[in-house]
């Protein structure tokens, strides 16, 4: 079995409160099933707000669990009211996830403000999680993991069929060399396992799926388990 990355993409939900509820629930959950998730890495990418809590309880509970940010300025800090650089956000997470669709289409991103992001992110020894929702779109060479989100769906309950979505990775594998590729879109615990024992994807990024940690924690059960 691959080693698989597990990642949940939270968005714009969760308060530190919510978040720390979250975390105690999943922590029970995984002692209660002594579900064993060596083979799996599981990344957390939530509000910043929550990124501080979220890596003390981490450490204090020994979770086998990485943070991630969800975005970051495309500038060193400096005078930008309000931008996160990366050189914070390492302090908390390893990881960020750049270009989702939803900062393309909400906030205006565009590749170029997105190469910059990913130079800083790496700059600041941060892991990237780049993601595209087409073939077309360019990638960044320093990106880590690139994930294919078709905008169809993206939480709307209809994923990629996992041959579609494998021929897909695979072929944005081929194009960006870039060694890692997840899928995303509308992953749950009942279609995770179908796409996550196909050839090339390396594991799923999960939205609506992460936020109630029973749903999550079975999304991982079923994508770990071998059929
Ligand atoms: P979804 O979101 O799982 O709710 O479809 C995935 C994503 O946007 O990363």
């Amino acid at each position: 079995m691959k080693n698989l990355i597990l990642a949940a993409n939270w968005k714009s939900n969760k308060t530190v409160h919510e978040s720390t509820e979250w975390l105690h629930n999943f922590s029970a959950l995984l002692e209660q099933h002594r579900l064993n998730t060596s083979c799996a890495k599981i990344i957390i990418a939530a509000p910043y707000t929550d990124l501080y809590a979220l890596k003390n309880n981490t450490e204090a509970f020994k979770l086998p669990i990485e943070i991630g940010a969800q975005d970051l300025s495309p500038f060193a800090e400096g005078a930008y009211t309000g931008q996160i650089s990366a050189r914070m956000v390492k302090e908390i997470a390893q990881w960020v996830i750049i270009g989702h669709s939803e900062r393309r289409r909400y906030f205006k991103e565009t590749d170029t403000s997105l190469l910059e992001k990913t130079v800083e992110a790496k700059k600041n020894g941060l892991k990237i999680i780049y993601c595209i929702s087409d073939i077309s779109m360019p990638v960044p060479r320093e990106v880590d993991v690139v994930a294919y989100e078709p905008l169809w769906a993206i939480g709307t309950g209809k994923s990629d069929t996992p041959e579609n979505a494998n021929q897909t990775v695979a072929a944005i594998k081929e194009k960006t060399t870039i060694p890692l590729a997840l899928y995303g879109g509308s992953v749950a615990a009942d279609n995770v396992s179908l796409l996550v024992h196909t050839q090339a994807i390396d594991g799923v990024l999960v939205g609506g799926a992460s936020l109630d940690p029973d749903k999550f924690f079975h999304l991982i059960e079923n994508a770990i388990t071998e059929k």
